[in-house]
């Protein structure tokens, strides 16, 4: 037998590279490290320093009919390479129920075990990820002991880039509860996020004003959130925002929405030109902006739809489902996963089952990464059920993540194209987590 690098053990190996930390001679270990980064593989010892290694996840046996491009293509392979981030979902609750949100239809939990957390966090270091972000549903309001864990992964680096996502229910409030602690107001809850470190806090807008109020059933929001920004910048916080945007707008109005909260943010000369300042915040990956995508509560919005069901234009498969970039998401029930809508991208492995590093280092071995990777969606698109989803769409990712939950759903549960019956009852378990059924009344 041989040995190479793992996916994770390529990926720590590449950033101690990196940070310039691996020199031969220091130690036996990154002596194999080394070896086998630039060697691609050795001869399996029955040694304590090879056993330690493979009980690690940093090295793993390979068959010795494997040649040595078969082993660097898979190193080029590492499904890891683009990854930037980490997400930690943290809960599913939220006191908002968004007129969009794609999370809307699933089963509501939080995170109750904060050593698995903090071990992948160990992990996540090691593999050179700086940048984590506390996503939710309303982790402010519901992720208990979420600050701890933003304590463990800061107390590795000040220069490691930690937000909090939130729709903002805590601003001007006095006397709040959030995450299990009373603060007295606005100001004292930013000093304690700081103070724990955090270091930017991101707001969602869905749309200019009385959009975004209507959208989230809560009038007067936006302007609060723009006040919010300016409070978040006070107590030394970085404030940032996660825009929403729809197909039906104009690049006038997308630029206009994007230029509103960017002056504050960075502080523009008013004079500053509107595209200028929605440039500066676009360009900024701490900002997040993404299409209207019609899952969950916007399931069946009809504002905009392209029928796609028919045509082979679009390629369905996507590559973040095995290449992933720039983000990996640690979900609320420990699922890893590519995509965030749904369910979709879960089926790699569960932290409460396995170790992270066990479950990146079979990522190529999950059936969605296969689905994905092999372009084999297609033929489960003549299963999807159009009386329950329609047959077009807003977005093309509402297809491919209700093909992929179909798609795997049939797997786990063994069923063969044939069986209609039990492939019309997965369409239903589908169509219930996207939120296409049943059906909502139109007003
Ligand atoms: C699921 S929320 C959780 C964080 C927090 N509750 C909030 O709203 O900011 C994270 C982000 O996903 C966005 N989002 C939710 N549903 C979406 C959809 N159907 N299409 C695109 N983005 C969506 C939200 O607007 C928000 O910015
Ligand atoms: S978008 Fe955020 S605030 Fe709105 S319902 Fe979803 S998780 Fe809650």
């Amino acid at each position: 037998m041989n040995i190479r690098l793992s996916y994770y053990g390529w990926m720590v190996t590449r950033n101690l590279v990196k940070v310039n930390q691996l020199h031969l001679g220091d130690s036996p270990k990154t002596d194999l490290l080394l070896d086998l980064y630039t060697g691609l593989f050795a001869p399996y010892e029955d040694s304590s320093l090879h056993n330690f290694m493979l009980d690690e996840g940093l090295i793993e046996l390979s068959d010795e009919s494997a040649s040595r491009g078969e082993i660097l293509l898979r190193y080029q392979r590492n499904p890891f390479e683009h990854l930037e981030k980490i997400i930690f979902e943290i809960t599913t609750c939220c006191n908002f129920n968004c007129d969009h949100c794609y999370n809307a239809q699933v089963p509501r939990l939080t995170e109750l075990n904060p050593k698995i957390l903090r071990d992948a966090v160990d992990n996540f270091i090691c593999m050179g990820i700086r940048r984590f972000d506390f996503v939710g549903g309303e982790v402010s309001l519901y992720g208990d002991g979420w600050l701890e864990l933003v304590e463990h992964i800061r107390s590795y680096s000040d220069d490691i880039g930690i937000s909090l996502y939130t729709n903002g229910w805590w601003l001007e409030q006095a006397k709040f509860k959030a995450a299990g602690q009373l603060f007295a107001d606005t100001q004292a809850y930013l000093a304690e996020l700081k103070r724990r470190g955090v270091s930017h806090v991101v707001f969602s807008l869905d749309g200019p004003n009385d959009l975004h109020d209507v959208s989230r059933h809560r009038p007067g929001l936006y302007q609060k959130i723009l006040r919010g920004l300016a409070q978040v910048k006070k107590v030394g916080l970085a404030p940032r925002v996660s825009l929403l945007i729809r197909a039906e707008w104009s690049n006038e109005e997308v630029e206009s929405f994007l230029a509103e909260p960017a002056s504050i943010i960075y502080d523009f000369d008013p004079h500053t030109p509107t595209y200028e300042r929605a440039l500066r915040l676009s360009l900024d990956p701490t900002n997040a902006i993404s299409s209207f995508i019609d899952v969950g509560n916007g399931a069946g919005d009809d504002r905009i739809q392209f029928p796609i069901l028919d045509t082979r234009d679009h390629p369905l498969y996507c590559r973040n489902f095995y290449r992933l970039s720039p983000s990996l998401t640690v979900k609320a029930n420990g699922e890893l996963a590519t995509c965030r809508l749904s369910q979709a991208g879960e089926g790699y492995g569960n932290l409460h089952q396995q170790s992270l590093v066990e479950t990146l280092n079979q990522f190529d071995e999950a059936f969605i990464y296969k689905l994905h990777v092999n372009r084999e969606l297609e033929i489960y698109l003549p299963l999807v059920d159009r009386s329950l989803f329609g047959s077009a769409f807003t977005h093309l990712c509402s297809l491919r993540a209700i093909i992929t939950m179909l798609a795997r759903k049939m797997h786990e549960q063994s069923i063969s194209f044939e069986d209609a019956l039990a492939i019309q009852r997965i369409n239903r378990e589908v169509a219930v987590l996207t939120g296409h059924f049943p059906l909502k009344e139109k007003e």
